[in-house]
């Protein structure tokens, strides 16, 4: 129900918009953002690098609705990859089709996706796309397929599948056959039981699949979770079947979990840490307090300090 309401609540533009003008709003998002600048997220990028744990940067920002700020979502990640490999971080990029402008015109956010792409490649970098709600699920394998099948691409770009979805096993097959790398996460929208698994154990088992699946197909894959059961088999799994541990890595997000992130890098484990920054946090926040209800007590607590 708390997940549900918080999810919808994330989709609210008039809340989004008062919560991102707020000094307590931009107060209380740093449990879970890097802060609003490229400097800020250098310095947590650095830190984490520092700590043997790689990252994923991402420059925050949803659905927008004009094309004027598709495009400085873009130039905002032109400039992340120019300061990426300006300090040599251990890094690479993760965007979302909605905010290059899939909303507004579908050719926009693919030229968009393409000039970062080659971008990527100029630099020996990664583009990782996000995964959304699944009404963007099938244009965005489309998009991704289409350009990993251009020259040089292969290897710079991924995409990430949602274990909650029923398709997603089908999908891992299709994208392993081609070369994709994917990230494996269990899914944060609202989905209709049509289309994905209601419970948490019916996700969970999924996910473990997929994985297995994942790591049999010899590419380098990407499993994010924080669930310490989800993580313990997959490293039980992978010791049996002789899967070293350099040949996948483990993903979490910046402020959760941070000493699990670093404790499993000390023990030679892959880990990868995904840290947004920017002033449109509001989205991104509400889908980190829809997985946790716990973490809305934090909220409520830190309010009432001050
Ligand atoms: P689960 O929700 O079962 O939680 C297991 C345990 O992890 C919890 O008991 C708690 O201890 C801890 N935990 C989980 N979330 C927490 C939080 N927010 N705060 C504090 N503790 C928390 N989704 C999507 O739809 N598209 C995408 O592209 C991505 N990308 C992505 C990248 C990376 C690197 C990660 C880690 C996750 C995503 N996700 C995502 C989000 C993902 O779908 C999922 O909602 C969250 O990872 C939470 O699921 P867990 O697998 O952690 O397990």
């Amino acid at each position: 129900m708390l997940r549900s309401l918080l999810i919808a609540l994330s989709e609210s533009r008039r809340i989004r918009s008062i919560a991102e003008n707020s000094a307590l709003g931009q107060k209380l998002s740093r449990r879970f953002v890097a802060g609003t600048t490229v400097e800020d997220l250098i310095l947590a990028a650095v830190a984490m690098n520092r700590a043997g744990v790689r990252v994923t940067v991402d420059s925050l920002g949803e659905n927008v609705t004009n094309r004027e700020e598709a495009l400085r979502s873009e130039a905002r990640y032109h400039q992340l990859l120019d300061q990426m490999a300006r300090h040599k971080l251990d890094a690479n990029v993760s965007l979302k089709l909605t905010h290059l402008g899939l909303d507004v015109d579908e050719s926009l956010a693919h030229t968009t996706v393409e000039e970062l792409l080659q971008h990527a490649i100029a630099i020996g970098g990664f583009i990782r796309v996000d995964m959304e709600g699944s009404a963007y699920t099938q244009r965005t394998l489309n998009l991704v397929r289409e350009l990993h099948r251009r020259p040089g691409a292969a290897g710079h770009i991924g995409v990430v599948l949602q274990a909650y979805l029923y398709r997603t096993e089908e999908d891992a097959r299709l994208l392993c056959s081609e070369g994709i790398r994917i990230r494996l996460c269990k899914g944060a929208y609202q989905e209709a039981a049509a289309i994905a698994y209601p419970s948490k154990p019916e996700v969970d088992a999924n996910y473990l699949r997929v994985a297995q699946q994942l790591l049999r197909s010899g590419l380098f894959h990407g499993l994010a979770t924080h669930d310490e059961k989800i993580i313990g088999a997959i490293q039980a799994w992978t010791l049996q079947e002789g899967i070293p541990k350099t040949a996948f890595e483990f993903q979490m997000l910046h402020g959760v979990r941070r000493d699990l992130q670093e404790s499993l890098a000390k023990q030679g484990w892959g880990v990868r840490c995904y840290i947004p920054f920017g002033t449109e946090w509001y989205p991104y926040f509400m889908r980190r307090l829809a997985e946790r209800p716990a973490n809305v007590w934090f909220v409520l607590k830190s309010c009432w300090k001050g």
